[in-house]
């Protein structure tokens, strides 16, 4: 089991936050360009953690604009991102970033997926050592792009306009639709499907979209009342769950409010304690440690 800190890492003095939502969202609408200006017909892929895990060459290209965009903007911060490359930084802000997260549906031409880009503070290679300050998450075909600072609320901006975003008002989890998402690792699926027949029936219904960035966000805009998944890495999650917390929704893992790679739960107030007790339930039951990174 991943262990939670007892205080959240502070903030280095001086972070302008409302300037690094800024830089993310910069960031983040060059590389949702890239990403479907680009694209080619045929994309290139190889193969990452299993045959069904792949890494297409726009989430490469995707990852270096990111890299080379944030250096330029902020040379003294640390990156860590899904795909190879990533630095270290000196200035106490790591940018945690998915060059493309849900790169199935992006190699399908299915429009569900997203860059996302996150500025945390603290260390985001140990689990439960860090904590997002800033975040964009863009949906490149919906030109849809959440974001959010720390203290500042979170916003959903399209071409259309920007509007502050707030979770459900929902209390009853019967009534509520829920997403999740799976591994891709087959014995992993396999215990997931498990918790999943339990968490079923006591639910209005499940959603699998196939971004985990994409369904934090659908919690904070009230597409979805609850989300939950095991085997997140931090890339896929550090955007999202920023955006869903300014939104007034409860984000936690297996102990208090520190999401973990065993498990990550995001719901509407009314309604995050009873999915959080069922959700870390379940996965204590079926799924158990998914182990590092963080
Ligand atoms: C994946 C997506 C998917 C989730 C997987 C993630 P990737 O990220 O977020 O929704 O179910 O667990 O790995 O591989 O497309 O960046």
């Amino acid at each position: 089991m991943s262990s939670a800190p007892s205080a959240p890492p502070a903030l280095p003095p001086g972070l302008d936050l409302a300037d690094l939502e800024r830089v993310a969202c910069t960031v983040a609408r060059e590389a949702g360009r890239l990403v479907l200006e680009d694209r080619p017909r045929r994309l290139g892929t190889s193969s990452k953690s299993t045959r069904t895990d792949v890494v297409t060459e726009m989430d490469q290209r995707s990852q270096e604009l990111l890299l080379d965009r944030l250096g330029a903007l902020r040379p003294d911060d640390g990156v860590l991102g899904e795909e190879e490359g990533g630095r270290t930084g000196t200035s106490g802000v790591t940018w945690v970033i998915d060059p493309i997260d849900g790169t199935i549906n992006y190699l399908y031409d299915a429009a569900e997926y997203a860059v996302s880009v996150a500025a945390v503070v603290g260390d985001p290679a140990r689990p439960g050592a860090w904590r997002p300050v800033a975040a964009a998450v863009l949906g490149p075909p919906s030109a849809e792009l959440f974001h959010a600072h720390l203290g500042g609320g979170a916003r959903l901006t399209t071409p259309g306009g920007s509007r502050v975003l707030r979770a459900n008002p929902v209390t009853d989890l019967g009534l509520s639709l829920v997403g999740t998402g799976f591994g891709y690792d087959a014995a992993l699926r396999e215990r997931q499907a498990r918790a999943l027949v339990e968490l079923l029936p006591r639910v209005r219904d499940v959603r699998r979209h196939g971004s985990a960035a994409l369904d934090l966000c659908a919690v904070a805009c009230g597409r979805l009342d609850g989300y939950y998944e095991t085997g997140l890495n931090a890339w896929d999650r550090a955007g999202g769950e920023l955006v869903a917390t300014e939104a007034g929704a409860l984000v936690g893992g297996e102990v208090g409010g520190v999401t973990t790679r065993d498990l990550t739960w995001a719901a509407a107030p009314g309604v995050a304690e009873e999915l959080a007790a069922l959700v870390r339930e379940l996965s204590a039951r079926h799924v158990g440690s998914v182990g590092d990174p963080a």
